[in-house]
């Protein structure tokens, strides 16, 4: 799920600016919103738009691929050049290469100045004034239990989608994936400070709150001292807090996706959006117990089959690598047939990266990736057909949005997303910003939809209902 973001905002503190740009997760981007807040709070600085006017500049890293760690020795290369050496900017590096790679970032990159890992970016403002007075480079890549959530200065505004982090880490060690070694063990917030929070995003203006973790129904959160809680307790929770229309929760795990969580998709729970992103990885045993992913293609398609009973049709988007150690073509097609059994809605699939100190990376891998990059391709014809069809089978349906924002490419037209997190853009103007809305889907684009707002009168209606309808109908 790589991504890169830059930050955009423009306020008026007056200490100094800073530039974030973000690799990867929404873990990332989450981190790289607080990390903003601190420099705003703690700092009196301001965000700024371009490298060239920074006083100091953020990359928070990935390191899942190989790709994306390569981009960060070439993104400070050109920064380097394009702040034209000025010495008195300090360049840091945050994330999960910071973590793994400090001494490398300091030996390839000698003008980095600050390396902070994803657990103690509350202490980025210390580093930087520190930084400034003694000229010397710091370093902060420890994993202190959970404290960073206690250091780190809410927001005063809240985007209408907003993140909420409600653990971190991952205790799973898959045998490719480098985020146990990166971020460090899973650990829960407690229960109340996220409840706490999720009011505050209410309060400042969200509408939708994302529950963020590498493994989110892992969550244990102590409620007290003898009572753990557990994600389908926070959803309900959460569902309570006026202003708060949507929830949706990522990333979850097949292995612990239980009971309780499934009752949460009951139809009654309206405001947990009918949606789930669920990666499955592979459609083949066999690789799925050398990925040390502890679950099989049954548990996983029984845990779809027992959700659509509940909420029929549900929209399923999932993670799939391919090429790893040892797959054979039976095994990929074993992952085409899941593809067309569950009919995901979206999906992220990837040739599988060795990343250094993981168990994958000692397996011999016998396939050349020529190989590897024509089962990519297959792969993503089949995703893309299936994606296809869902947004094909959308158009002429009237569905809730979200409206999030204005429309990148017009001032006249509305953004938002539906249930199941496909972006519609329709005419409309701003006054309906953070509402919910009813749209009727008139054309599928490449990569959203188009749609125009249903009467006033009808959109007193609007519900949650209709949508899912129409989605059950398409798979
Ligand atoms: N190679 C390729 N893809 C990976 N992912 C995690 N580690 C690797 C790796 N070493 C993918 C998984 C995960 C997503 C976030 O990134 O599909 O779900
Ligand atoms: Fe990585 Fe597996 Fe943990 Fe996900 S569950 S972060 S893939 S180790």
């Amino acid at each position: 799920m790589t991504m890169t973001t830059a930050s955009t905002q423009q306020t008026t503190n007056t200490a100094g600016l800073y530039y974030i740009k973000t690799h990867g997760c929404q873990m990332n981007e989450e981190d790289s919103n607080k990390m903003g807040n601190l420099l705003q709070e703690q700092c009196q600085m301001s965000p700024c738009t371009s490298v060239q006017d920074a006083d100091l500049i953020i990359l928070n890293t990935c390191s899942i691929r190989e790709k994306a760690q390569e981009k960060v020795f070439s993104e400070l290369g050109r920064w380097r050049k394009e702040i034209k050496c000025k010495d008195d900017v300090v360049i840091a590096v945050a994330g999960c290469v910071a973590s793994q790679e400090a001494d490398e970032i300091f030996k390839r990159a000698p003008f980095v100045k600050i390396v902070i890992g994803p657990q103690t970016i509350h202490r980025l403002g210390d580093l930087y004034r520190q930084c400034k007075s003694s000229k010397k480079r710091q370093i902060d890549v420890s994993f202190p239990a959970i404290e960073k959530f206690d250091h780190l200065p809410q927001n005063t505004e809240s985007a209408v989608s907003s993140f909420l982090t409600i653990m971190e880490g991952c205790n799973k060690f898959c045998s490719y994936c480098i985020v146990p070694y990166t971020r460090g063990e899973e650990i829960s917030r407690d229960f109340k400070n996220v409840i706490e929070e999720a009011k505050h995003l209410a309060r400042t203006g969200a509408r939708e709150i994302v529950l963020l973790g590498q493994n989110v129904n892992d969550y244990y959160g102590k409620i007290d001292e003898t009572i753990d809680g557990n994600l389908a307790l926070l959803i309900q929770t959460i569902s309570q807090i006026p202003g708060i229309e949507r929830i949706r929760f990522t990333t979850s795990h097949p292995q612990a996706f239980d009971d309780t969580l499934i009752d949460a998709y009951d139809a009654r729970n309206t405001k947990l959006c009918n949606h789930l992103h669920l990666p499955v990885q592979s459609g083949s045993n066999r690789i799925l117990k050398n990925m040390k992913r502890d679950y099989t293609i049954e548990k996983y398609l029984e845990i779809i089959d027992q959700l659509r009973c509940k909420r029929p049709g549900l929209p399923i988007s999932t993670d799939i690598i391919v090429g790893f150690p040892g797959e054979t073509e039976d095994d990929f097609q074993q992952t085409m047939a899941l593809v067309d059994r569950v009919k995901f809605d979206s999906s992220f699939s990837f040739i599988y990266s060795p990343r250094p100190g993981t168990p994958a990376s000692e397996l011999v891998d016998e396939v050349p990736l020529e190989e590897k990059k024509s089962r990519l391709a297959r792969l993503q014809t089949r995703l893309k057909y299936y994606a296809d069809q869902i947004a094909l089978s959308m158009v002429g349906q009237t569905v809730t949005v979200l409206v999030e924002g204005m429309s990148k490419k017009s001032n006249r037209q509305l953004s938002g997303r539906t249930e199941n997190n496909r972006i519609v853009n329709f005419p409309g103007d701003a006054s309906f910003l953070g509402q919910i809305v009813h749209v009727t889907i008139t054309e599928k684009c490449q990569n959203s939809l188009r749609g125009r707002l249903v009467s006033g009168a009808d959109q007193a209606q609007a519900n949650h209902s209709t949508d899912r309808q129409s989605l059950a109908a398409a798979t």
